[in-house]
């Protein structure tokens, strides 16, 4: 416990909460990617184009229908689903039904000028601060916010996953206050990650309130290997707590596992509506998602303060 009032008041501000200074956290060094989305025009509500780039309507070009999880919103780049917001300097994304029943959304990656990957000896980190919607779980069933990576491979081809590795930093559904980390990798179904399950873990306590953010991320760490990939880690984070933990060894498959944590990445923001995830893994009871009493707007959005991407 530090006596806060023996400290000066640029310390203080550091260690608010509401201030979150973006320098990189020790040991990481340098700043591969950063959007605080607080250097926007008022006027620009919508993400930069020398940053971001929209996913639009039901699939990439050539890819599987329904974005291959079938779920069951199109996404737009409409400012009612997607905008940056001022004075709080959030992105917002928020799903809304519309009056004809159908269901839109946004999801947003990063351009391929910030891939990155982790080089032998060095770690990354990928991190945001961010919350998901606040409404009642009842009102939520089927809303499906999710920060994650995709191997660059997928770019273009987008029939190799899950061979060019998906790491799920932060998803979560239904309203429900647990967040799931998850790998995937190698091939499905079962292969090296247990697809299509992949290898996953669960952290419960992950509230959901309005203008309280968590900070979550997920770390490559290539430093304790000697060149060897069983050593190869990679970390969860949340809230500055380590939950989850999985190395080389475990997945025991070189291949899969080093196009995890060796091949270039790329950042992707979503908010899913319905789709095997909700259906099957995560909706006590069961049954299809969204219900009749599945509410968008307000209460069913993910904001996000900042995305950054360190290296040491
Ligand atoms: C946001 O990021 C910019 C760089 O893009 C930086 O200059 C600024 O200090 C950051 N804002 C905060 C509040 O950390
Ligand atoms: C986007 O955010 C701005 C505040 O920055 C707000 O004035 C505007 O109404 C929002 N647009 C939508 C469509 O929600």
């Amino acid at each position: 416990m530090i006596p806060t009032n023996s400290l000066p008041l640029s310390l203080l501000l550091l260690l608010s909460p509401l201030a979150h200074s973006q320098s990189p956290p020790a040991p990481f060094t340098r700043t591969l990617f950063l959007d605080n989305f607080t250097t926007y025009p008022p006027t620009l509500q919508q993400p930069t184009t020398s940053k971001w780039s929209f996913s639009l309507g039901t699939s990439y070009p050539g890819g599987p229908p329904r974005w291959g999880t079938n779920e069951i919103q199109s996404y737009t780049s409409s400012p009612s689903n997607i905008n940056v917001t001022s004075p709080r300097n959030t992105l917002t994304i928020t799903p809304l039904k519309l009056p004809s029943g159908q269901w839109t959304s946004s999801r947003l990656e990063c351009l391929p000028v910030h891939d990155f990957s982790c080089a032998p000896g060095a770690k990354i980190r990928v991190e945001a601060s961010l919350r998901f919607g606040s409404s009642p779980a009842a009102q939520q069933k089927g809303i499906w916010p999710s920060f994650w990576l995709l191997g660059a491979d997928f770019r273009g081809n987008y029939r190799n996953w899950p061979a060019v590795g998906e790491v799920d930093i932060a998803e979560s559904i239904s309203g429900q206050p647990t967040l799931w980390q998850v790998l995937h990798c190698g091939t499905a179904p079962g292969g090296a990650c247990n697809e299509y399950e992949g290898v996953w873990n669960t952290v419960s306590g992950f509230t959901r309130r309005q203008n309280e953010f968590h900070t979550v991320a997920v770390e490559i760490d290539r430093t304790n290997s000697g060149g060897d990939w069983r050593g190869e880690r990679l970390s969860w984070w949340v809230d500055g707590r380590k939950t989850f933990e999985v190395d080389g060894g475990r997945v025991r498959d070189e291949r899969a596992w080093t196009a995890v944590t060796r091949g270039s990445k790329f950042v992707i923001l979503n908010v899913a509506v319905g789709g095997d995830f909700p259906d099957n893994v995560a909706n006590e009871g069961g049954g299809k998602t969204p219900t009749t009493e599945t509410k968008g707007g307000e209460g069913a959005e993910m904001e996000v303060r900042y995305v950054a991407v360190y290296s040491t």
